[in-house]
């Protein structure tokens, strides 16, 4: 195993940096294997690889296990405060750079370290604790029923885009209390966010959402994660509250879509599914911890930033305040290649998919409940369900943070819809619109409000 590079304090030598050219994160065409491109950027580069994350945006990329973990674990060298990074202190970054609502300093959980961290952490996990595991597992199930009945008796689906995407948002907007209007506006948000899609407008239609959600609360408190977030003894303030919400919420959605489509991939590549024989409960979570550790959904993010300037070897150095992408997937992937061996001989989760050091994930459970009963619904409800294409035909958009599968074709014997009728107890209530808001209204149709919603949903993400 490699040894990790030891960071030094700021000395005249050290400030000396190699003019190597850096590796692009952003590809305009979609890539057929994105760990062949990153073995290219390694095999020249090294593990720890200079980058370019978009036109006049540069930072680092660590695609090594090792250095990934004890980078995260030292909190006296490395931060997630994105105060930290010296080139947008310093006035350097575009306005309209694609990666700043992701990477700009905000006052979240992500973004801040030691006391302040620990305190949002907490709300945050005292908040989302509370939703109980039964809850979420009957939520989950329902919608997953609802999105399959939307084209079960079609033969064939989009599992990404019509049913791994639009899951995970219908669940944590029903568990966040959002009525429908506040959830689709802040969908479309989003879905732009992690597109880099008019970034600095997406944002503020994102956080106007919230605050009328925020709002709407103090009038009238729910059963929800929004309402336990603004009554907890941390005693946030609104905006404090807006920004935890909007963490957890782009924290939670693309992540948990994406290992839903990789579980997908992977359990339709089993034999003993393929020959109509459903995985156990215990096999599905294998299938989980597997594409954990081989497709991990958090490709390049979130960001460190160093406070002392931390040397390579070869002459190279990592700037004090560069930021410095953890390559989860990267790191992942190669050291599974590295050391199939010993790691064949003995099943274990010691991948860095959730992350590692104070930041680590809390909501692991969470994720992995929903990603399972996703899995099992599916299976249960499409017999037959196969992938449509061969895996050669599948597609990824490499931006600089993020891998984004583009589709996934599937074809399975057509099933009549379980609720043909409106879905009972969901909870998306006709709100007023927002005078402000340019948001496409859904059609009204006599179909169920959880119909109109999603197939809304699924327009928005094919952006037709
Ligand atoms: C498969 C799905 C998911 C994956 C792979 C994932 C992975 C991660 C990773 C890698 C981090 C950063 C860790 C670090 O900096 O070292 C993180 C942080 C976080 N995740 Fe998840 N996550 C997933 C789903 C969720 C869900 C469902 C939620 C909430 C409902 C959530 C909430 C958060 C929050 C709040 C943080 C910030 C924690 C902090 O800074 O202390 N995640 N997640």
């Amino acid at each position: 195993m490699r040894t990790t590079p030891q960071p030094v304090p700021r000395t005249p030598e050290a400030l000396v940096t190699s003019g190597c050219p850096r590796a692009k994160l952003h590809h305009d065409e979609p890539q057929a294997d994105p760990y062949d491109v990153y073995a290219r950027m390694r095999a020249e580069h090294g593990p720890v690889i200079p980058v370019e994350l978009e036109p006049g945006v540069h930072g680092w990329l660590v695609t090594d296990y090792t250095t990934l973990i004890s980078w995260s674990r030292d909190t006296t060298t490395f931060g997630h405060d994105a105060r930290l990074w010296k080139d947008f202190r310093e006035g350097r970054i575009d306005a309209d750079a694609a990666v700043l609502p992701m990477m700009a300093p905000r006052a979240n959980a992500l973004f801040v370290d030691g006391a302040e961290h620990q305190r949002y952490r907490r709300a945050i996990t005292d908040s989302l604790g509370a939703v109980g595991s039964d809850r979420l597992t009957e939520v989950t199930e329902r919608y997953a029923n609802g999105l399959i009945d939307e084209f079960c008796e079609r033969g064939q689906a989009d599992v990404l885009n019509e049913y791994a995407r639009m899951l995970p948002l219908l669940v944590i907007n029903e568990l966040f209390g959002f009525d429908r209007d506040q959830g689709v506006r802040f969908v479309e948000a989003m879905r732009n966010l992690w597109l880099g899609v008019d970034a600095e407008k997406s944002n503020a239609e994102a956080e106007r959402a919230l605050s009328e959600v925020v709002t709407a609360k103090h009038r009238e408190p729910g059963d929800d994660v929004t309402t336990r977030l603004i009554q907890h003894r941390a005693a946030l303030s609104d905006e404090e509250v807006i920004m935890q919400l909007l963490l957890v919420v782009a924290a939670a959605n693309e992540p948990t879509a994406n290992l839903i489509n990789a579980g997908v991939r992977e359990v339709l590549a089993d034999p003993n599914v393929a020959e109509g024989r459903a995985p156990s409960p215990t096999a599905l979570a294998d299938i989980v911890d597997r594409v954990l550790w081989q497709d991990p959904p958090i490709t390049n993010y979130p960001v460190l930033y160093p406070r002392v300037d931390v040397p390579l070897g070869g002459g190279r150095t990592i700037e004090a305040g560069s930021p410095i992408l953890l390559g989860f997937a990267a790191s992942n992937r190669f050291f599974l290649e590295e050391n199939a061996e010993q790691l064949a001989e003995s099943r274990n989760r010691a991948h860095v998919a959730w992350g590692a050091g104070p930041h680590r994930c809390p909501a692991r459970e969470e994720a992995t409940t929903m990603t399972i009963v996703a899995l099992r619904t599916l299976l249960e409800r499409l017999p037959g369900l196969r992938v449509a294409v061969p895996p050669e035909d599948l597609r990824w958009h490499l931006s600089a943070l993020s891998w984004i599968p583009v589709t996934l074709p599937v074809q399975f014997s057509p099933q009549s819809p379980l609720t043909p009728t409106p879905v009972e107890g969901t909870p998306w209530t006709a709100s007023d619109s927002h005078p402000e808001t340019s948001v496409r209204r859904a059609p009204t149709s006599g179909k169920s409000p959880l119909s109109s919603l999603s197939n809304f949903l699924v327009r928005l993400m094919r952006g037709s």
